[in-house]
């Protein structure tokens, strides 16, 4: 097996983004678009991994962190005078390079996996990747003679009509032999009117010296169409949704919309689930079979069992088992932890709590730091008071307890099984199993003006 290591491009500048950002940090599908590079170079095996660095360099280090080894292109004079900065860190570590770039994150690593394997079967000097496409997108042209090899590709700067009018454009992408890569990429000449070094230049240079050199040729021009500004960015973002949405479909998931769908690829959905329009599911999020998310929801980080219903609800960094319905409008944030069959209606939200199997809160509730025990039910308006400006408090709701509309449960607070707290209560004590509480404790007992005067006084 040859060693392969990468080169990544990601040195441009980025100008047409309009930026502060560097181009290469700019999200696709939620990740930093380099990293789809750094990703499919990893999965091919890619070790080490260069990212040849210029502009914002420093933010781009630390967004990619150890993942790979950095080369500082200090002037853009092209991308063959950029691969060439990876050699110090790369010569006689690697039998074969891949060169590509960091702003392509459509690219599919299987295209990479194809573009390696050929290049491993036939080991020339260079397998590069070509795509057939109408509009050139400004690319280089693959030029062939008449029996089909290639001889050059040419930039569009320099390219006659006949080359313009060719329709296998250069994707930038490609094997090398290291060896002979590192011995001839720096006899690639300056190529005015840019005064640039041109990668593409090495495939001349290969065929010159009587080496062979292989074409991978795609039809599919969305995996190479890189970033240059916001436009592409959004393009790239659709395509990425698209293909990430066939996947779900393909496997059994029912996307009514796929145009206001918005999946991330990390995100699993079981067989049989439905999501409806306007739902964004993100980051580690599990979703089980034979649910249906949205219309309108947000899920992140979160895990959701089997027939489960999230209609216009937020869901993030929570749990929820199996049979639950939470919504319209409910909101459950960090650690929160909904038991089978558990119902939580309109307007309510969970943070930080577990809801045991069967518990119920219907509408306007907050229940935040605290356990409700199996079949509790909790009434429209509970709040469980948490907080007293200083530390959070936990409340304990045992089984089987019923919590009238409007109680404040003023933490810590315990309410006993099967404990009945009437409407309205505010209750400041723990409440024995199978006890009837309820009226306001709350009592004035001097007015705020007689104590700033107390204070003056002291
Ligand atoms: C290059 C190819 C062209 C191909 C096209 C595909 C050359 C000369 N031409 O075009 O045949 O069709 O890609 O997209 O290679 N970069 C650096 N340092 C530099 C210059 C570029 O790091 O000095 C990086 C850029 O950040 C980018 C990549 O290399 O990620 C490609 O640069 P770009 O200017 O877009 O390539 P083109 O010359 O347009
Ligand atoms: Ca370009």
């Amino acid at each position: 097996m040859a060693r392969l290591a990468a080169v990544i491009l990601a040195a441009g500048e980025g100008t047409r983004m309009k930026s502060s950002l560097p181009k290469v940090l700019h999200p696709v599908g939620g990740v930093p678009m380099v990293l789809w590079s750094v990703q499919s170079a990893r999965e091919l095996g890619a070790d080490p991994i260069v990212l040849v660095v210029g502009t914002g360099a420093q933010a781009v280090q630390e967004t990619v962190g150890d993942q790979a080894l950095y080369a500082f292109q200090a002037e853009r004079l092209g991308t063959g005078h950029a691969t060439l900065q990876a050699r110090e860190l790369l010569q006689g570590r690697a039998d074969v390079v891949l060169v590509l770039y960091g702003d392509m994150p459509n690219l599919r690593t299987e295209t990479l996996l194809h573009l390696f394997a050929l290049h491993q079967e036939r080991k020339p000097a260079i397998t590069l990747l070509s795509v057939k496409a109408d509009d050139s997108m400004g690319f280089g042209r693959v030029v062939r003679d008449e029996a089909g090899r290639v001889r050059e590709i040419v930039e569009e700067a320099v390219a006659t009509p006949e080359i313009m009018a060719l329709k296998e454009l250069n994707c930038g992408v490609y094997c090398f032999d290291a060896d002979w890569l590192w011995a001839n990429l720096p006899q690639v000449p300056v190529t005015q009117p840019k005064g640039e070094y041109y990668l593409t230049d090495t495939v001349g240079l290969a065929i010159k010296g009587n080496q062979p050199v292989e074409v991978l040729t795609i039809t599919d021009v969305t995996e190479v169409q890189g970033i240059n500004t916001r436009v592409h960015l959004a393009r790239s973002e659709r395509i990425l949704r698209e293909r990430i949405l066939e996947r779900l479909m393909l496997e059994g998931v029912t996307v009514i919309d796929p145009a206001s769908t918005y999946v991330e690829t990390t995100v699993r959905v079981g067989r049989d689930t439905v999501i409806q329009p306007d739902t964004y599911l993100q980051g580690k999020t599990v979703i089980g079979e034979r649910c249906t998310i949205g219309p309108n929801s947000l899920v992140r980080d979160t895990r959701i069992g089997d027939d489960c219903q999230v209609p216009f609800s937020v869901l993030e960094e929570a749990v929820v088992e199996n049979r639950v319905h939470i919504g319209p409008f409910a909101h459950l944030r960090k650690g929160a932890h909904l038991g089978d069959g558990v119902h939580m209606g309109n307007f309510g939200e969970v943070k930080n709590s577990y809801l045991a199997p069967g518990a119920k809160m219907g509408h306007f509730s907050y229940v935040g730091d605290a356990q409700v025990g199996a079949h509790a039910n909790i009434g429209a308006g509970t709040v469980t008071c948490n907080y007293d400006g200083l530390q959070k408090h936990p409340t304990v709701i045992q089984e089987g307890a019923f919590i009238g509309s409007g109680a404040m449960l003023v933490a810590p607070v315990t309410i006993g099984k099967g404990a009945k707290i009437g409407a309205g209560a505010v209750v400041t004590h723990d409440v024995p199993d199978g006890m009837l509480a309820y009226g306001v404790p709350a009592r004035c007992r001097r007015r705020l003006a007689d104590e700033t005067k107390a204070h003056e006084e002291e």
